[in-house]
C-alpha cells in the first residue's frame, strides 16, 4: 500500500474520497459495532473508523491491534457526524472509514503507555528513546532544531560564509574543560583529543584567506554535567576576517532576529542591550542575568559600615561586600520560612543570610545595630515599601555575588516577577585574566586566544608579569550572548599579532616549550599575515532548548547522555575486548562489570 496523504493533512476537502494513510496505533476504542483509532505518523493524527458494514474482514482484524502497530488502511474519507467534531484537531471534522487495513508491524507490549510517557522516568525514556522520539512534543523539538539550523544556514550562506569542516582526531583545545581523548593504533602511546571547540582550525581557516566561515559542529568536553550541560553539544561554531566587535555582534542579531521571526513568529527587538562584565556583577550577581525581572542587587557598604553589627563589620574589613536583594512583599513569612530561605542561602555557600522586614517600621533581630535613618536609607535604596523584606549577605565578593543571584533567580521565580517573553543581552568588556587561586596563576578568562582591547595592549606587551593588579585590569574584547539567563553563546576577536600571542602565554604561565607543543601550528600560521579576525559559538542546544520552553536540554538532543554521561539506550561507554586494548597497547587496572 502507498500512503496518499500524512495522516495529520486529511482535511474537509477530502470528504468523498477513498484514500490510504499509514502510521501508529496510539487510542483505540472499540465500541462494540464501531472500532475507532487515531492513528499517528509525525504529521499528526487521523481518526479511522473500523464498521462491519464497510468492510467484515477489516473490523474483525481490527480486534488485534495493539498499541503501537504499524499499519496501513485504505477508505472513504467521511464528515464526522454533527456532535461528533474536534475543532481541537486539524483532522477533526472527518474520519476515514476503513475498506482495507494491512498490518505492517506488530509492537510488543510497551514499557510505558504512550499517553502516559511525559511522566515515564527519564531513564526509562532514554532507555526506549525510539519511542520517547514517537511523542508529538519531542518530535516538535526535533523538527524546530531542523528549522532552527536551516534558517542559520541560509542566513549565513546569504552573506558568503562558507561550511566548512574540521577534524574530530585532532588536539586539546584550551576551552578550560577535559579532553575526550582517543588512543592512536598506528602510532602507540600517542592521543588525539576530541574537539572542545574548533577554535584553533577556525582561526587557521582565517589566516588561510576563506575570511567568513561557519560550522554546526559537535564539541566534547569532559566536564561535570547539568541540565544545560551535555559531553557532546553542538555549536553553530562561525568565524569573519577584517571585523571589530560589533560586526560579529551585528550579524549574531540579524540572525536571532530572523529565527525567532521564522520558527516561532515572535519578533525580537534588534540591537540587544549590552552590559559590561563588571556592571552584570555587580547588579545580578553573575555574567548570564536574567533581566526579565528586576530585584537587582544594591551594594550597601557605606550603609553598613554605618552600623555596629559585626557580620557586616567584619566582611568589609576584610575586603568583603555587604549586598543586597528586596523580597518583594516578603515580610509575612514565618520564622520557619526564614529558617529555610537561610538553609537555602547556606547551600550555596553564604556564611548566613541577614534579613530585615518592612513592617510598619522594621522588624528583625539586627535592626538594633543600626540608627533610623539608615535602616531608611537602606529600605530606599532597594526602593522596599512596607510589606517588603530586605535580604544581606556579607562575604567575600565571589560568595556573595553567587549567593545573592542565586536567591534573586530562586525568588524571583517563586514571587512569580518573571515576566514572559524573550530576553537578550550581551555582556561585554571581560577581564582578559582570570585569577586562579589554586594554581595561583592566571587563567584566560574566555580562552588564549581572545585579544585586549587596542588600548590595553601596550600595558599588556610592557606591564610588569608580577603586577596582578595591572592584569588583572586588561579588558578583552569578548562577549557573551545571553537569553533569559543563559549563556547560549560567546565569541571574541582575537590575537592575529604572533608577539601578543606569544605574551599571552606568558602572562598564563604557559613554558614556550608547552605553547610550541601545544599551539605550534597556530603561532606558525601567525607569522605568515594573518588577518584580524574573530567569531563566535552559540550553544544550539541551549538556543533551541529556551525556544521550545524545554527545562533541559536532554530534550532537545535526540540521543542524550545521563548525569553520569552514560547512553541509556546504547550501553556506551561499554568494556571492549581485551584483543581492542592490546591493539592500543592500553592496560587498565580497573575491573569492569557491565553498566546498565
Ligand atoms: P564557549 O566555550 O563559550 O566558546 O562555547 C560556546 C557556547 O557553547 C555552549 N556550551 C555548551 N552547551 C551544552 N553543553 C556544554 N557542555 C556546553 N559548553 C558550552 C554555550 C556556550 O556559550 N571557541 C569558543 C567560541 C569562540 O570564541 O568563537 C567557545 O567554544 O552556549
Ligand atoms: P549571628 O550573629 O550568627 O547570630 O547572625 C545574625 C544574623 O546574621 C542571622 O540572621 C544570620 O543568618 C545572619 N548572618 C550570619 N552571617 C552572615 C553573613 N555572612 N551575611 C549575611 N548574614 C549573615
Amino acid at each position: 500500500m502507498r500512503r496518499d496523504r500524512q495522516c495529520g493533512e486529511v482535511r474537509g476537502s477530502d470528504i468523498g474520497s477513498t484514500i490510504t494513510i499509514a502510521g501508529w496505533v496510539f487510542r483505540r476504542r472499540d465500541h462494540g459495532g464501531l472500532i475507532f483509532i487515531d492513528l499517528r505518523d509525525r504529521s499528526g493524527i487521523c481518526q479511522v473508523v473500523f464498521s462491519p458494514d464497510v468492510s467484515g474482514d477489516a473490523h474483525e482484524n481490527a480486534h488485534d491491534l495493539r498499541a503501537e502497530y504499524v499499519i496501513a488502511v485504505t477508505g472513504e474519507v467521511r464528515k464526522r457526524p454533527e456532535g461528533t467534531e474536534n475543532p481541537g484537531l486539524p483532522t477533526g471534522l472527518v474520519e476515514l472509514y476503513v475498506r482495507e487495513l494491512e498490518v505492517l508491524n506488530e509492537a510488543a507490549p510497551l514499557p510505558y503507555s504512550m499517553e502516559e510517557a511525559a511522566e515515564a522516568g527519564e531513564a526509562l525514556r532514554l532507555k526506549h528513546r525510539y519511542l520517547d522520539l514517537r511523542r508529538p512534543e519531542m518530535q516538535q523539538n526535533m523538527i524546530t532544531r531542523h528549522r532552527v539550523t536551516k534558517l542559520m544556514r541560509d542566513y549565513l550562506d546569504e552573506r558568503g560564509f562558507l561550511e566548512i569542516e574540521t577534524p574530530m582526531l585532532t588536539k586539546s583545545t584550551p576551552e578550560g574543560a577535559r579532553d575526550y581523548l582517543v588512543p592512536s593504533r598506528l602510532n602507540p602511546g600517542f592521543f588525539y583529543a576530541l574537539p572542545q571547540s574548533p577554535q584553533l582550525f577556525k582561526q587557521i581557516l582565517m589566516v588561510a584567506g576563506l575570511e567568513k566561515y561557519f560550522q554546526i559542529v559537535k564539541c566534547f568536553r569532559d566536564e561535570d554535567l547539568r541540565a544545560d550541560r551535555q559531553p557532546e553539544f553542538t555549536q553553530i561554531d562561525l568565524e569573519m576576517s577584517f571585523v571589530d566587535r560589533d560586526d560579529v555582534m551585528e550579524l549574531i542579531e540579524g540572525m536571532v532576529k530572523k529565527l525567532f521571526k521564522g520558527v516561532l513568529d515572535v519578533d525580537i527587538e534588534i540591537p540587544f542591550r549590552r552590559l559590561s562584565y563588571q556592571d552584570s556583577m555587580e547588579r545580578f550577581g553573575n555574567d548570564k542575568p536574567d533581566m526579565r525581572f528586576g530585584m537587582e542587587l544594591k551594594d550597601m557598604a557605606d550603609l553598613a559600615a554605618k552600623g555596629t553589627f559585626k557580620v557586616f563589620l567584619d566582611a568589609l574589613q576584610s575586603g568583603g561586600l555587604v549586598k543586597a536583594i528586596k523580597g518583594k512583599g516578603m515580610a509575612g513569612i514565618s520564622r520557619k520560612d526564614i529558617d529555610l530561605l537561610t538553609q537555602e542561602a547556606q547551600s550555596y555557600g553564604a556564611k548566613g543570610l541577614a534579613w530585615i522586614k518592612v513592617k510598619n517600621g522594621f522588624e528583625s533581630p539586627i535592626a538594633k545595630f543600626f540608627p533610623e535613618d539608615v535602616l531608611k536609607a537602606m529600605a530606599e535604596r532597594l526602593d522596599a515599601g512596607d510589606g517588603d523584606m530586605m535580604l544581606f549577605v556579607a562575604d567575600r565578593p565571589k560568595v556573595t555575588f553567587d549567593v545573592l543571584s542565586r536567591l534573586r533567580l530562586e525568588l524571583g521565580r517563586r514571587l512569580n516577577l518573571i515576566q514572559p517573553g524573550y530576553c537578550f543581552v550581551w555582556i561585554t568588556d571581560f577581564p582578559l585574566l582570570e585569577w586562579d587561586e589554586d594554581e595561583g596563576r592566571f587563567q584566560a578568562m574566555h580562552h588564549p586566544f581572545t585579544s585586549p582591547l587596542d588600548g590595553d595592549v601596550t600595558r599588556m606587551l610592557d606591564g610588569d608579569l608580577t603586577d596582578r593588579k595591572l592584569l588583572g585590569s586588561l579588558t578583552a574584547k569578548a562577549y557573551d550572548i545571553v537569553l533569559n539567563g543563559f549563556e547560549i553563546g560567546g565569541g571574541s576577536i582575537r590575537i592575529h599579532n604572533q608577539k601578543v600571542q606569544r605574551r599571552m602565554f606568558e602572562l598564563l604561565n604557559i613554558p614556550e616549550e608547552d605553547a610550541r607543543t601545544k599551539f605550534g601550528f597556530l603561532l606558525d600560521a601567525l607569522q605568515y599575515g594573518a588577518p584580524p579576525h574573530g567569531g563566535l559559538a552559540l550553544g544550539l542546544d541551549r538556543l533551541v532548548m529556551l525556544m521550545v520552553g524545554a527545562t533541559s536540554i536532554r530534550d532537545v538532543i535526540a540521543f542524550p547522555k545521563t548525569q553520569k554521561a552514560f547512553c541509556m539506550m546504547s550501553g556506551a561507554p561499554s568494556v571492549v575486548e581485551p584483543k581492542q586494548l592490546k591493539e592500543l597497547h592500553i592496560k587498565t587496572d580497573v575491573v569492569t562489570e557491565e553498566k546498565n
